[in-house]
C-alpha cells in the first residue's frame, strides 16, 4: 500500500462505536462468506439461520462472485476506470479494487460504509496499485449528496463511474425511499456510468424465514424484496444483458460449478444513457 494512492476519511474513532452486544450486518455477512472478522453474537445468529435456511450461504458466496464478474466486465469490456462501492462490508477475497485493478491497474475505487468495524478494517481495502487509487469513506447511504461530494476527492465526475450497491439496499425499510436514494446517487453520475445492484429476494419461504429470524435478533433489520422491486431500481437505465437475473445467471464464467445453483438473490447492471 502506498499512502500517496490511498486514504481513509474517519468519522468517530471506530473502537468507541463498535457494539458487540447485537449482530451487525457486515460481521454477519463476513461469517457467511467464510471470513474471520465477526463476534460470537454474529456467529450465534448465523448458525441459527443456517439451520433455518442453509441456502443463505450460497446467496452470500454467489453474490460475491457476481461482484467479481460485474467489476471485471465493467473494467474489461466497458472501459470503466472508476468505482463507487457503497455498503462495502468487511474486506474479503477479491474486493472491488483487487478485481478492477487486475484488469485496469489505473482504476480508482471509493469504498463507503457506515459501520465502525468496517472502518477499523479499512486499511485492507486501501492496497491500491501505484497507478490507481483507493479511498474509504466512513459515510451514510442515506446522505447521497454528501457521499458524492466526498467521493469527488478521488473520482473524476466528468468520466463514467460504476456505482456498486451489493446486498445493502435491504437495510432501507421503505422501498420508495431505497429507490429515491439510488436515483439521487445515479442523478449525480455522468452519462456512461453504470449501476450494479444485487440483493436477497423474497423468492422462497426459507429466505423469508431467515430474514425474519435476522430481524428478530436485535440487528438493524434487513428486508428482502421481490424481483420486480430489484428491477425497479434500474428504471431509466439501459439494462446490460442478461437483464435482471439470479446472481448465478449473470454472465457466468464457463465451467463455473455454481452457475446453475438456484439462489434467492437477484442482480442487474444498468448503463446511464
Ligand atoms: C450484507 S453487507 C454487504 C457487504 C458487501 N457489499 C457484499 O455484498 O458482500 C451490508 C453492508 O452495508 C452496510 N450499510 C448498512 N447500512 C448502511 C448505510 N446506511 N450507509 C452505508 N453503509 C451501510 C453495512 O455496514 C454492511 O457492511
Amino acid at each position: 500500500m502506498s499512502d500517496a494512492h490511498s486514504e481513509v476519511t474517519v468519522g468517530a474513532k471506530p473502537s468507541a462505536r463498535i457494539d458487540t452486544s447485537k449482530p451487525h450486518s457486515a460481521r454477519f455477512w463476513n461469517y457467511f462468506v467464510g471470513g474471520k472478522d465477526h463476534y460470537e453474537v454474529d456467529q450465534e445468529i448465523g448458525d441459527q439461520i443456517k439451520e433455518i435456511f442453509p441456502g443463505l450461504v450460497d446467496v452470500a458466496l454467489t453474490s460475491r462472485h457476481f461482484l467479481g464478474r460485474a467489476a471485471r466486465y465493467l473494467a474489461g469490456e466497458q472501459g470503466i476506470r472508476q468505482f463507487l462501492d457503497i455498503g462495502t462490508g468487511l474486506p474479503t477475497a477479491d474486493n472491488t479494487h483487487e478485481v478492477a485493478q487486475r484488469v485496469a491497474p489505473d482504476a480508482r475505487i471509493v469504498y463507503v460504509d457506515n459501520d465502525p468495524i468496517v472502518l477499523a478494517h479499512a486499511n485492507a481495502l486501501l492496497t491500491s496499485t501505484k497507478q490507481g487509487r483507493t479511498a474509504y469513506l466512513d459515510a451514510d447511504l442515506y446522505e447521497p449528496e454528501s457521499v458524492l461530494e466526498a467521493a469527488a476527492a478521488t473520482l473524476d465526475f466528468s468520466r463514467p463511474i460504476a456505482l456498486m450497491i451489493l446486498n445493502t439496499l435491504g437495510h432501507v425499510a421503505e422501498y420508495d425511499q431505497a429507490r429515491a436514494l439510488v436515483r439521487r446517487l445515479v442523478d449525480g453520475l455522468p452519462p456512461g456510468s453504470h449501476l450494479v445492484i444485487s440483493d436477497s429476494t423474497a423468492t422462497s419461504q426459507g429466505m423469508i424465514a431467515a430474514s425474519e429470524a435476522y430481524n428478530a435478533s436485535g440487528a438493524v433489520p434487513y428486508y428482502v424484496r421481490g424481483v420486480e422491486e430489484i428491477a425497479g431500481f434500474f428504471d431509466g437505465l439501459d439494462l446490460v444483458e442478461p437483464g435482471i437475473v439470479q446472481v448465478t445467471e449473470w454472465r457466468p464464467d464457463s465451467g463455473d460449478a455454481t452457475a446453475r445453483t438456484a439462489v434467492d438473490a437477484y442482480c442487474g447492471v444498468g448503463r446511464k444513457p
